[in-house]
């Protein structure tokens, strides 16, 4: 495994990689799996995917300030690089790219991808700017390392819709591959800020994937269920815990983010597109977000 701190030399080795291997008649193929840090089992999941799907696997590791608002965590934001070395070590990961901000960012950026609508509803209407900052340094990466597939988990599901857009709007040679959210063995999605959680708000942040999978299963089995019969339920379930402050609940066709109406039908007979379920909660100072998608009706 090698790592790298200086773009030049790392698109230096991804060049020569290519050549030689182009020498010996080889078209490799090259994964990137974009990542903030403090690795684990979900971050660990998409590399894993991406390790069996191609030749050569790029991790990067960077906390991207421009898609922290003024009053959020870029300061606290977790970090452990040697513990995240290590997971790479072990997940078979070939570059690993750890640019500090000034190597990404070494004069105030003038230049920015925006993503329009997408990003104006669910955590972009929370979180103004912040998918801004996530579209602009994506692209960056895709343009440093060129690779042929990128990975990202349905965790963040607005923002594999918010890339997926940006890749066809902007004819970025990419695959864009979504991986399915990864959760501990008691439900709850893992997160990098899961570690801000005190003992009594980690128990309490159970309610998010209980309640999300009683919304899916409600989905799934009653007949003429409606997406506002759904959310109430939802929103009931999550306001009963004290400890939760809810940002949003909310459902939304995917990935194209339109809000369904309450009184639309979303048993899976009625389905016309995937379904996403989506929820922000604050427990304290930490803010969560977890959702379901629910898959449009085969044969349709
Ligand atoms: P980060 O939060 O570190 O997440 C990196 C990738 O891991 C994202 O694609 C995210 O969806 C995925 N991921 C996180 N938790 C997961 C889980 N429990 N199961 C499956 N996948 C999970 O998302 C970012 O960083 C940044 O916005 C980034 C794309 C790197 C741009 O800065």
């Amino acid at each position: 495994m090698m790592t790298f701190t200086n773009i030049r030399t790392l698109r230096e080795q991804l060049k020569e990689t290519r050549f030689t291997a182009a020498t010996k008649g080889k078209q490799i193929k090259i994964a990137l799996v974009p990542t903030m840090g403090f690795l684990h089992e979900g971050h660990a999941s998409l590399l894993r995917k991406a390790r069996a799907e191609n030749d050569l696997v790029v991790l990067s590791i960077f906390v991207n300030p421009i898609q922290f608002g003024p009053n959020e965590d870029f300061e606290r934001y977790p970090r452990d690089p040697e513990k995240d070395l290590a997971l790479a070590e072990r997940e078979g990961v070939d570059f690993v790219f750890l640019p500090s901000v000034e190597e990404m960012y070494p004069q105030p950026t003038r230049t920015g991808i925006k993503v329009a609508d997408l990003t104006d509803v669910l955590c972009g209407a929370s979180r103004p700017g912040h998918f801004d900052g996530v579209t602009t340094v994506v692209g960056k990466l895709l343009h440093i390392v060129q690779p042929d597939r990128a990975y990202f988990g349905q965790k963040d599901a607005q923002q594999v819709a918010v890339i997926a857009q940006m890749v066809l709007d902007l004819n970025f040679d990419v695959e864009i591959v979504p991986c399915p959210i990864v959760r501990e063995a008691d439900g709850l999605a893992l997160s990098s800020r899961n570690v801000y959680l005190s003992a009594e708000e980690r128990q309490a942040a159970l309610v998010l994937s209980r309640s999300l999978l009683a919304a899916q299963a409600k989905a799934d089995t009653v007949a003429n269920v409606t997406a506002g019969e759904v959310l109430a339920e939802l929103r009931d379930s999550i306001g009963a815990e004290p400890l939760a402050v809810i940002d949003y609940v909310e459902i939304a066709e995917f990935p194209g983010l339109a809000p369904v109406a309450g009184g639309d039908r979303i048993d899976v007979s009625e389905r016309r597109s995937d379904v996403l379920i989506a929820v922000a909660v604050k427990f304290g100072n930490t803010r969560l977000i977890d959702n379901v998608i629910l898959t449009k009706k085969v044969n349709d």
